[in-house]
């Protein structure tokens, strides 16, 4: 993906100067017109304290594994209130279904961070008030099962993503962070009592870790040699590489980018008749690999800093209107004041019509058809577990072949053998065959 944006810097250098320069005159004259929202949930409990966890007991983690704590409500809360305020143009307070949609992954903490941050987006007003003691009105939040859902889990089934992860998992690249990282492995997995032999793996103690930190326990005296310092490197890494290549990005996170894209694109198509569609404001309730994914995607997380999105952090993409012409900017909200993001070859507020074009690459066309692993598309030197099994695919094909010569050769000998001796007994019986 750098490489692709490299060369659009090359190619369209100048072009890209001229545009930064014009849109950092004209935007703050423009009209926000529609807003989407990524956002990670709330503080949560580790999902999975490791074996030698001094607070690996329940006790420890009243709301039980994985799940969203009081302080990650109030963290909603709070981001509803503050999301309340920067897009109070966009959305009634009266709420109006027409005007707002919330989708969340189907997961306790992202479904309940949704449902706090609506309660600060929507405090009933007015007529809404249907109940004096609690200043509260239920909001729709909609979901899928994650095993359906290629949107926002992003865990439906794709063979061509899972293959291409592992390739990217044998590449050189990886293959010396491997090296690299391999003492640091070693040492987890002592200390740990959990086999450690990936990125990912470091990032799940990492962030267990990094929980038990926040609720000031005190850590084994083991993590003092590697946390937060070595193991945050790698912890970063990890969410970057779901998305590391064009083709990782464009099969995780290009199903999200562009039906962001696509409301967009609709919307100002249907300015003009005005009537066509009301909704202005996509809020998406999701995970830190969510918001990473969408970073990467986008080109910019390498720039911000490989890192874990902490708990409520937020991407905005908003659509802004300046008189004929529409742009989009992107906020990355950590946890304090958003910050604009230079998207790579487009700059920091980039035309809508370009953001297809930038983008290109990482928005799948047929994302089913894409995720479709073929036998052909597959180069054989990949790996030696996976070359072994499509050489004995290929191998067992090519037995086939050779077996079922072996048998139309002997069938067709036999058969002449058959027509000889049948012509032999005919002609005998020719003789024979006198009183016929
Ligand atoms: C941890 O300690 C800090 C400093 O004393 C305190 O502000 C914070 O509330 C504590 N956190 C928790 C979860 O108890
Ligand atoms: C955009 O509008 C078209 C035509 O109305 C519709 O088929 C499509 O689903 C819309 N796309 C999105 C992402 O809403
Ligand atoms: C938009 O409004 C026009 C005029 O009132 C109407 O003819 C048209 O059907 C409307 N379009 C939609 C999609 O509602
Ligand atoms: C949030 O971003 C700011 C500015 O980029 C940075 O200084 C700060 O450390 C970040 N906070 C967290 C919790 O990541």
């Amino acid at each position: 993906m750098i490489r692709v944006y490299k060369l659009f810097n090359l190619l369209f250098g100048v072009f890209v100067v001229n545009l930064t320069l014009c849109d950092a005159v004209d935007l703050n004259e423009g009209k926000l017109i529609a807003a989407s929202v990524i956002f990670r949930h709330g503080d949560r409990t580790p999902v999975e304290p490791y074996p030698t966890d001094p607070y690996k007991d329940p006790k420890f983690w009243p709301v039980g594994f994985g799940q969203l704590t009081n302080t990650g409500k109030q963290q909603h809360f709070e981001l509803g209130k503050w999301l309340r305020q920067r897009y109070n143009s966009l959305v009634s307070d009266k709420y109006n279904p027409d005007e707002m949609i919330v989708r969340s992954t189907d997961m306790d903490r992202t479904l309940m961070s949704a449902l706090s941050d609506l309660s600060g987006f929507y405090p009933p007003k007015g007529v809404d008030v249907w109940n004096e003691e609690i200043a509260w009105q239920p909001i729709p939040v909609h979901t899928v099962p994650e095993k359906l859902d290629d949107l926002l889990a992003a865990k439906k089934s794709c063979p061509v993503y899972d293959y291409e992860l592992k390739k990217l998992y044998k590449s050189a690249e990886f293959k010396a962070y491997d090296k690299k990282y391999k003492p640091l492995y070693k040492y987890l997995t002592e200390n740990s009592g959990k086999k450690v032999d990936s990125l990912q793996s470091v990032q799940n103690i990492f962030s267990c870790l990094h929980i038990e930190e926040i609720y000031n326990f005190t850590l084994p005296e083991w993590t003092k040699a590697v946390y937060p310092k070595k193991m945050f490197e790698i912890s970063g890494l990890s969410f970057a590489v779901k998305t590391y290549t064009t083709q990782l990005a464009r099969l995780k996170t290009g199903p999200l980018l562009k039906e962001i894209l696509h409301h967009y694109k609709n919307k100002t198509d249907s300015l003009t008749p005005k009537n066509e569609t009301k909704r202005n404001l996509w809020i998406y309730s999701a995970h830190d690999t969510t918001v990473a994914n969408m970073l990467n995607t986008l080109g910019v997380f390498k720039a911000i800093g490989y890192h874990n999105p902490p708990y409520a952090s937020s991407v905005l993409i908003e659509l802004i209107q300046l008189q004929d012409n529409y742009y989009v900017q992107v906020y990355y909200k950590n946890s304090t004041e958003p910050i604009l993001l230079d998207l790579p070859g487009c700059g920091t507020a980039c035309p809508l019509n370009r953001m297809f074009e930038v983008y290109k690459d990482v928005l799948p066309v047929n994302w089913d058809e894409e995720c479709t692993l073929s036998l052909l598309q597959m180069p054989l030197d990949i790996n030696v577990e996976e070359s072994l099994s499509l050489v004995t695919i290929f191998g067992f094909i090519a037995v086939m072949l050779f077996v079922g010569m072996i048998v139309l050769i002997i069938a067709t000998v036999y058969k002449r053998r058959d027509y000889l001796s049948e012509q032999k007994w005919n002609s005998l019986n020719n003789d024979s065959f006198i009183w016929n």
